[in-house]
């Protein structure tokens, strides 16, 4: 027979394997698929450098989502795992902006990390073997990141990148400005200090006002270059960004005892993110790169954050409940019949819509993520509720945390061919990405 032979019959042999059946209203069945797409989401990590081999802020939003599991299930298998991990990407400055990542780091991705660094808080992380404090992480980041406010351009807002010398440094975003809106709902609500609500709203009225946020549809466009002042913002939308501004909105509604101020927004973003984010069998997806199959490394990681902040959601506002887990049971339920391709047969795929529930043959740690966000999110009225100092938190705020750190944005002229660092990393990807087609198929 010839080579291509029997790749076929292996193919369809692992194709005819179907993924799992997950059932949202059985507890056993969820904790299943919890642990398959987990244990497939942990090859991809890399136990001697703390990290997942992946861009740096996936590590960061992939430890959140195992901190939402262990907020679910209470299972502390991997605990060691997850705190071993945030101690060591902490970084010398105790804010999430380590050494290693210097000349890579975004403030999309230090923000990303800040959210992680909450979530431990918010739930008494495991603080017991360190000294360091979850939330104070997260003030730091928040310091360091309000300090970029940039009023140069657009009338404000933080740029995508920190330093001069990177792609992207003339670009303001949502992600970034999301991030930093949706840090400081959260310490206002962890800290009862009104400060960080001044922050938020500052942050919020001006990704209002720059035409980011877009108060008719709720639509929350990618972002704009410095270069036209952000006079043209582009059409993109995508999934995590609605859901960092929505779950922003959550706490602070939830912080100021259901104002209408907030909740008007919050019921906003939520409609935009179930009518815009899911299709008409509400199944989660990403229309600007799902439906062209181009979705790239990192955006396959995206719906699975937008299932995080719908749960967030769901614990902040409780009125929203209902209506939110009828989208993610589907999207559940769907995730499980499209994670089952590979070598394992339980290997997740990136488009659950895809054809009734098959694999669709993408993989990669961002597809594990997004599974296992989807599928732990129909127990969100298990988890752990969301503390704050006064009702139980532990993990010690300092206002102060990350003020005194000394950043120089200018370009050090010897590390200006870092930026062929982009071009090293999508070699590395294509790299693993074959070595793991050959793992896949032999
Ligand atoms: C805890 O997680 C581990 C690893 O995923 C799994 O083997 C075990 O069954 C889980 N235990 C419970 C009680 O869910
Ligand atoms: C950490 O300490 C607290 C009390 O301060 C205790 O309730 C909790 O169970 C401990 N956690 C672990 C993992 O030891
Ligand atoms: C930026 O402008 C705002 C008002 O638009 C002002 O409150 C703030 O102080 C300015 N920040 C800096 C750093 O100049
Ligand atoms: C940039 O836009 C802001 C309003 O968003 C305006 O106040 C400012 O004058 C503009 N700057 C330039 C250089 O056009
Ligand atoms: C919310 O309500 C609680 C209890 O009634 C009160 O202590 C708190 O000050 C209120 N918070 C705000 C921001 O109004
Ligand atoms: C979104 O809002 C529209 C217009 O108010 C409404 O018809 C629709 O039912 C809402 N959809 C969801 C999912 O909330
Ligand atoms: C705030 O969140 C808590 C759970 O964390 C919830 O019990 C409470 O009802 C929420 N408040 C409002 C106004 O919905
Ligand atoms: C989709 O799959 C389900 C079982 O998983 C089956 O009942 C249904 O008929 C299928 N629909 C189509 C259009 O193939
Ligand atoms: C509130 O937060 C601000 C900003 O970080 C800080 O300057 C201030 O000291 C804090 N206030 C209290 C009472 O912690
Ligand atoms: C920042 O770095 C540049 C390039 O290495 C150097 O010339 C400059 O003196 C530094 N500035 C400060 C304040 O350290």
């Amino acid at each position: 027979m010839k080579f291509s032979s029997y790749f076929w019959i292996l193919f369809f042999l692992f194709k005819s394997i179907s993924g799992f059946d997950l059932n949202p209203d059985d507890r056993d069945s969820v904790y299943n698929g919890i642990d398959t797409v987990t244990k497939g989401m942990l090859n991809y990590y890399n136990p001697s450098s703390h990290t997942f081999t992946a861009y740096w802020w996936m590590t960061g939003s992939s430890l959140n989502g195992m901190l939402n599991t262990y907020s679910g299930t209470k299972n502390s298998t991997n605990m060691k795992l997850i705190t071993d991990a945030l101690l060591a990407n902490k970084g010398e400055n105790n804010d999430f902006a380590p050494n290693s990542e210097k000349f890579d780091l975004g403030n999309d991705d230090q923000g990303i990390w800040g959210l992680t660094g909450m979530s431990a808080a918010e739930i008494n992380f495991n603080d017991n073997e360190t000294e360091t404090s979850w939330a104070a992480l997260a003030q730091a980041v928040l310091n360091e990141m309000s300090s970029r406010w940039d009023n140069s351009t657009c009338n404000g807002g933080i740029r995508w990148q920190i330093y001069t010398f990177n792609q992207g440094y003339d670009y303001k975003n949502t992600i970034s400005n999301g991030a930093l809106f949706q840090l400081a709902a959260r310490l206002a609500r962890y800290t009862h200090n009104d400060t960080y609500v001044d922050l938020a709203r500052k942050v919020w009225d001006w990704s209002v006002g720059v035409g980011f946020v877009d108060l008719d549809s709720y639509a929350v466009y990618d972002g704009s270059n410095t270069a036209s002042n952000c006079s043209t913002v582009t059409n993109e939308q995508w999934s995590y960004t609605t859901g960092v501004y929505l779950a922003g909105t959550a706490f602070l509604y939830n912080y100021t005892n259901g104002t209408s101020e907030w909740k008007d927004h919050l019921d906003g973003l939520l409609n935009r993110s179930l009518t815009h984010f899911f299709n008409e069998d509400k199944i989660i997806y990403e229309p600007s790169c799902e439906t062209s199959n181009s979705c790239n490394y990192d955006q396959t990681a995206f719906k699975g954050m937008l299932a995080r902040y719908l749960s967030y959601t769901m614990q902040l506002a409780p009125y929203t409940s209902e209506t939110i887990m009828s989208y993610l049971h589907a999207s559940a339920k769907a995730a499980a019949k499209a994670c089952s391709g590979g070598y394992d047969a339980v290997t997740c795929g990136n488009r659950w819509t895809w054809n009734n529930g098959t694999w669709d043959n993408n993989y990669g740690l961002g597809e594990q993520l997004s599974a296992l966000e989807v599928i732990q999110s129909v127990l969100t009225p298990q988890y752990t509720t969301l503390l704050s100092l006064d009702t139980g938190a532990r993990s010690k705020s300092n206002p102060s945390a990350g003020q005194d750190t000394q950043v120089n944005y200018s370009v050090p002229a010897a590390t200006k061919s870092d930026k062929g660092w982009a071009g090293f990393l999508t070699a590395f990807f294509s790299l693993i990405f074959l070595l793991f087609s050959i793992w896949l198929f032999f």
